[in-house]
C-alpha cells in the first residue's frame, strides 16, 4: 500500500481494509509501505521496519521474511503502472494484479482507447498533450467539442480532471492535469449513464460483476463525489438486462483479449444506447466504500472470499 501519487491515502484505506480481511488461519499478512523514499513494513505493535529493497525482504525481532506474495493495493504509480510488476516480476514474487506491460498499458488512457478501438469498443474522441505543447483551443474543439474534458492521461480517482465548458478554460485545465501527469487527454462529454463494471479470476473462472451505475451530484464523478460521498453507486445499474449482460461482456472481452490477472473495474457510459469505455482501473479500490467490493456483496462473495481469491489466483 502507499505509492507515490495523489492516491496515496485511497491506497492505505485500501490496503489495511484487506489486512483486516484476510483469513489468519491461512495467510501471515505483513502491512508494507511503499512510499518515495521510504520502503517500510508496520508491525502488529506499528513499528516500522525497512525493506531491503534489493531483495524485498525485512528484518523483524532478528528473523528475515521473504514474502511468497505481494498483494497489490498500490493505486496510481509504482502499483498500477507495471514498476512494481516488473520489479517483482524480477524477484520471482507473485503479486495479485496485472502484470508489468498489461499494467503499463491499460493505466495509460490514450494507449489503452487506441488498443481497445480495433476490436469495435466505442470510446469518446481525443485528443492528446505533452506537456510544454501549444494548447491549441481552436484544433482541441474542432476534434472533442465543448464540453469536454481534460485529464491527466496516467491517474486515478479524478485527480487532475476537469470538466471545461468554455474555451477560455481549456489552458488552466490543462496545466491542472500537468500537476499530476506530464501527459494530458482530452476527452469528448458523453451524455448517458455512467456504469463501472469489475471483471475478476474467481475460483479459476472469469467472472463479470453485477454491475454498479454511478449518479454524481457534482459535474461529473470527481474526486468530492467518489470518497466525500456527493454521489450514489447504484448495485445493480437500472439498466435493462440486455444491456448489463452487453457491457460485462466488453469488459470480459477487454480482460480476455489485453490477458490481464486479478481484479479490473472498467468504467463505460452508456451514449446514444451503446456503452463507450472511458477506461479500466487494475487496482481499484478495495475498501468497504469501494466500488468492487460493492459488487462482490451483491455477487454474494464476503471481502475474506473476495481478496483470498486474488491470492490463489496470483499464486496458481
Ligand atoms: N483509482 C481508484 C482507487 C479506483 O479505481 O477505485
Ligand atoms: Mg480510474
Amino acid at each position: 500500500m502507499g505509492g507515490f501519487s495523489s492516491e496515496y491515502r485511497i491506497s492505505i484505506n485500501s490496503g489495511n481494509m484487506v489486512y483486516e480481511n484476510l483469513d489468519l488461519d491461512k495467510y501471515e499478512p505483513y502491512r508494507v509501505h511503499i512510499l518515495q523514499n521510504e520502503w517500510f513494513v508496520v508491525a502488529a505493535d506499528d513499528t516500522p521496519y525497512p525493506i531491503n529493497r534489493s531483495d524485498f525482504t525485512v528484518k523483524i525481532n532478528g528473523k528475515i521474511i521473504k514474502f511468497d506474495c505481494v498483494f497489490n493495493t498500490i493505486h496510481g504509480t509504482p502499483g498500477e503502472n507495471g514498476l512494481l510488476q516488473a520489479y517483482l516480476e524480477l524477484l520471482n514474487i507473485p503479486q495479485t494484479a496485472a502484470d508489468h506491460y498489461q499494467s503499463a498499458l491499460t493505466f495509460n488512457k490514450r494507449d489503452l482507447i487506441s488498443v481497445l478501438q480495433p476490436y469495435g469498443i466505442k470510446t469518446a474522441k481525443n485528443y492528446f498533450l505533452n506537456k510544454g505543447d501549444i494548447v491549441d483551443t481552436e484544433a482541441i474543439i474542432e476534434k472533442v467539442g465543448l464540453p469536454c474534458f481534460v485529464k491527466a492521461n496516467r491517474a486515478g480517482s479524478s485527480f487532475g480532471i476537469t470538466k471545461v465548458k468554455h474555451k477560455d478554460e481549456l489552458y488552466r485545465a490543462a496545466q491542472n492535469a500537468f500537476q499530476e501527469d506530464d501527459e494530458a487527454i482530452i476527452e469528448s462529454f458523453l451524455d448517458g449513464t455512467e456504469v463501472s463494471v469489475g471483471v475478476i479470476t474467481y475460483n479459476g473462472e472469469l467472472l463479470a460483476l453485477p454491475v454498479t451505475e454511478i449518479v454524481s451530484e457534482n459535474e461529473f464523478f470527481d474526486y468530492e463525489a467518489k470518497y466525500l460521498g456527493k454521489s450514489q453507486e447504484i448495485t445493480p445499474a437500472r439498466i435493462s438486462e440486455e444491456d448489463t449482460k452487453k457491457v460485462q461482456e466488453i469488459a470480459k472481452l477487454i480482460y480476455q483479449k489485453l490477458k490481464m490477472k486479478g481484479f479490473t473495474r472498467s468504467e463505460f457510459i452508456f451514449h446514444n444506447g451503446e456503452p463507450h469505455f472511458i477506461e479500466m482501473n487494475t487496482t481499484p479500490g478495495l475498501s468497504q466504500a469501494s466500488i468492487l467490493p460493492q459488487q462482490a456483496a451483491k455477487a454474494g462473495i464476503s471481502l475474506k472470499e473476495l481478496y483470498a481469491s486474488a491470492i490463489e489466483a496470483a499464486l496458481s
